[in-house]
């Protein structure tokens, strides 16, 4: 199959809807990566579980077909900044054919903790 793949449209921190196609089994980040998407911090660690950088919102019915979320992503989704019920890390986020179409939101504000706990404590 020469097509099999999936859209994604991202809203930026502007408000504005970029449309990426991507592999099934690929993830979030690869996506954004793979399309040169200029999201400015995103993906900081590379997919290490161990920023929280790569936090995208999703709507509820695109929360529900998204892979189930280890307690490592969790531990780092709790240091996310503007979490929502709805929050996962893109890096932990694979395509699939169920997610056609689908949209993510990267939050307005990122926190990478690797820089907060620069100098405190
Ligand atoms: Fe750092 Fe996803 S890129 S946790």
């Amino acid at each position: 199959r020469s097509d099999n793949k999936v859209t994604v449209h991202f809203v930026n921190r502007d408000g504005e809807r970029i449309t990426a196609r991507g592999s099934p089994g690929d993830s979030l980040l690869d996506l954004v990566i793979n399309e040169d998407l200029d999201f400015d911090g995103f993906g900081a660690c590379e997919g290490t579980l161990a920023c929280s950088t790569c936090h995208l919102i999703f709507q509820q019915d695109v929360y529900e077909k998204l892979g189930p979320v280890t307690d490592e992503e969790l531990d780092m989704l709790d240091l996310a900044y503007g979490l929502t019920d709805t929050s996962r890390l893109g890096c932990q986020v694979c395509l699939t054919r169920a997610l056609e179409g689908m949209e993510a939101r990267v939050p307005e504000s990122v926190a990478d903790i690797r820089q907060s706990q620069d100098g405190s404590s």
